[in-house]
């Protein structure tokens, strides 16, 4: 594998769920996570996700990305069955979850374990590819604890980002981090995804900033987690966070996550 074709965008990805189910039992009973989900995502989309605390979005995330594998239904990536995690898949958290003894090269380099096929020398100009990509030029050596929280979520989306896969699955990835630094990533965020063809399964609690990145925004209802209703995002991108024409789409969700929070009696 030469690094130019490693660095090219990965094989299209379509994902298709149908009739996925999930309960989870415990000792205080049982939870329907997710009941009856179908849903097609087709190659490069950006899909957001949203909904009330508990609707199942963190489990249908784990589920595409085979930390789940416990479920009803069938989901597949371009008609094969997802089974295992793959290198086709990245997640991203919501904590960065880095390991703090290795430094910011060290953390990106751990996403390319899986790639046996590139010389060392080759790796190291991946990885040094994607902090650049991100905006971490020049912090390859920095400790993980000198980092502030914004940067920390660069490094874990260039550590995402680094084994090329097509599928890029974010919980929450910005929840954490302040506003002006979540505005700067919601720029950065659409530039990657145009300039490397990624399809993006992103989970958030914000309306606004899934309007901002979404093609599509899908909007959960809880127990049972049920896709409740679909909104298509056709404003052009890049999309500025504060433009006018997303504010109003933002508070038409809004309107209807509330009837879910509190349905009308
Ligand atoms: N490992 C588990 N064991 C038992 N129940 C679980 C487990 N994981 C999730 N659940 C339950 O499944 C439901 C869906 O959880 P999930 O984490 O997918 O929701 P979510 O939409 O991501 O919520 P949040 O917005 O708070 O992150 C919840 O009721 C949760 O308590
Ligand atoms: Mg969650």
């Amino acid at each position: 594998m030469s690094l130019a074709s490693e660095l090219e965008a990965p094989p299209p990805a379509k994902i298709r769920l149908a009739g996925v189910s999930k309960i989870f039992t415990t000792n205080r009973g049982t939870v329907q996570a997710l009941d009856d989900i179908n849903l097609e995502i087709g190659d490069g989309e950006f899909v957001c996700f949203v909904g009330p605390s508990g609707c199942g979005k963190s489990t249908l995330l784990r589920i595409v990305a085979a930390l789940e594998r416990s479920f009803t239904g069938t989901a597949e990536v371009n008609g094969k069955m997802i089974t295992e995690p793959g290198r086709d898949r990245t997640v991203m958290f919501q904590d960065h979850a880095l390991f703090p003894w290795l430094d910011v090269l060290g953390n990106v380099l751990f996403g390319l374990k899986l790639k046996p096929d590139l010389s060392n020398k080759d790796r190291i100009e991946v990885a040094r590819y994607y902090l650049q990509l991100v905006g971490l030029d020049g912090f390859e050596h920095a400790n993980i604890h000198e980092l502030s929280g914004g940067m920390k979520q660069r490094v874990a989306l260039a550590r995402a980002l680094a084994p090329n896969p097509r599928v890029l699955l974010m919980d929450e990835p910005f929840a954490a981090l302040d506003a002006m630094t979540r505005e700067q990533l919601y720029g950065d965020l659409q530039k990657i995804h145009a300039a490397r063809k990624k399809t993006i399964l992103f989970v958030t609690h914000n309306v606004r900033e899934a309007v901002c990145l979404g093609d599509r925004v899908l909007l959960f209802s809880p127990r049972p987690g049920r896709i409740r209703k679909e909104f298509k995002v056709t404003l052009p991108r890049p999309r500025e966070f504060n433009d006018v024409a997303m504010a109003s789409l933002a508070a038409e969700i809004t309107g209807e996550l509330k009837t879910i929070l509190a349905p009308a009696l």
